[in-house]
């Protein structure tokens, strides 16, 4: 079986669209502080552009839930496999993913950190595949919509690979 990845979002897209989200999230929070925590590892690109792009004070946590595997669809069943170090009670904790697609890291991580008390819960995702949502999450900040389409790049994975791919890209798969 051969992948093959076409370009969707070049980089200079994604990064212009992160800065635009850091300078909302700045106007949002200003005089405040914010307590960033990125979802590892498909985050770790997305959540680091935006930190250095907001300019209120910035705390930056990261953790890691329960992934795919090794296959494209989600079980739902989320669980903490790595929880953050700092804690959030009474600070304004923004989640950030990489990605919403069922909805359920989203859900099950602003129940988590309203439950530990935090002062505001706002998630953001770098991407959003409404089409796949199964259970009700909104977003506060969203960096582009996308198609129903497995994608990989700039922090996402299939397989454990394409995370270093500076852009996103489409991947496809055919059998010869
Ligand atoms: P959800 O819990 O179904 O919303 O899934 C969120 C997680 O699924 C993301 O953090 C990604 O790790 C993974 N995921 C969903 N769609 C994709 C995709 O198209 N490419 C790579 N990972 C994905
Ligand atoms: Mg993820």
């Amino acid at each position: 079986m051969s992948e093959h990845i076409r370009v969707m979002l070049p980089e200079e897209e994604i990064e212009s669209r992160i800065k635009e989200l850091g300078e909302e999230i700045s106007r949002d929070y200003k005089g405040e502080e914010v307590y960033l925590i990125g979802v590892l590892r498909g985050a770790a690109f997305f959540t680091c552009e935006l930190a250095k792009r907001i300019t209120v004070p910035v705390t930056l946590d990261f953790l890691s839930t329960s992934s795919y595997g090794s296959g494209t669809v989600s079980s739902g069943n989320v669980k903490l496999k790595q929880d953050v170090e700092i804690s959030p009670e009474g600070k304004n904790v923004i989640i950030a993913e990489d990605i919403i697609d069922s909805g359920n890291t989203l859900c099950y991580l602003s129940k988590l950190f309203k439950d530990r008390k935090a002062k505001s819960v706002k998630l953001c995702a770098m991407l959003d595949k409404p089409d796949r949502r199964e259970v009700d999450v909104s977003l506060d900040y969203k960096g582009f919509t996308i198609p129903d389409e497995f994608v990989v790049g700039y922090g996402l994975d299939y397989d454990q690979k394409y995370r270093n791919l500076p852009y996103i890209g489409i991947i496809s798969f055919d059998d010869q």
